[in-house]
């Protein structure tokens, strides 16, 4: 099995996004029995709560499904049990660099760093929590991009 967790602060908008968007190119790729999947905070605000709304139905009409999350914060079990640790930015990225106990195998990397397309390759997914309906596309934007890359780069 291959294992990858999402991480971004709050756990409500952009790493259950990602969640979401990678779960949808497995099934598409018939590779779901192949990996664990899954999403958290660097951040305990929204522990338990569902995915935020403007990020649901922004997903949702590009088909991809957010139900049965909930929000929960990333652990120091975490680093031992996934292959990858994914940050949706460059903040996430060094809050997990803080944590990650010595011994632990996982890698931890941007997102983006597997952006195929140049203008976004190693940037942030930017947080959309306090901006418009625009910030949601663009998160969506992006991580169907990184998704992508990441799935054909993590197949060999
Ligand atoms: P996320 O977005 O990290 O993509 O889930 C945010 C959600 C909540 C907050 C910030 C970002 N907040 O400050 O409550």
């Amino acid at each position: 099995m291959k294992k990858v967790l999402f991480v971004c602060l709050g756990n409500i908008c952009r790493s259950p996004t990602a969640e979401a968007v990678f779960r949808h190119l497995l099934k598409q790729a018939e590779g779901v029995q192949n990996w664990v999947v899954d999403s958290a905070g660097t951040h305990a605000y929204h522990v338990g709560k569902a995915p935020d709304k403007r990020s649901r139905q922004a997903a949702e009409q590009r088909g991809y499904a957010m139900l049965n999350m909930k929000a929960r914060q990333v652990s120091p079990q975490d680093f031992y049990d996934f292959d990858w640790i994914l940050a949706m930015d460059h903040q996430n990225l060094s809050e997990l660099v803080a944590m990650v106990p010595d011994d632990a195998p996982a890698k931890l990397e941007l997102m983006l760093s597997y952006a195929s397309a140049q203008e976004w390759r190693g940037s942030d997914v930017p947080d959309p929590y306090y901006g418009g309906e625009h910030g949601f596309e663009d998160v969506l934007n992006r991580l169907e991009d990184g998704c992508r890359e990441f799935l054909q780069r993590s197949s060999f």
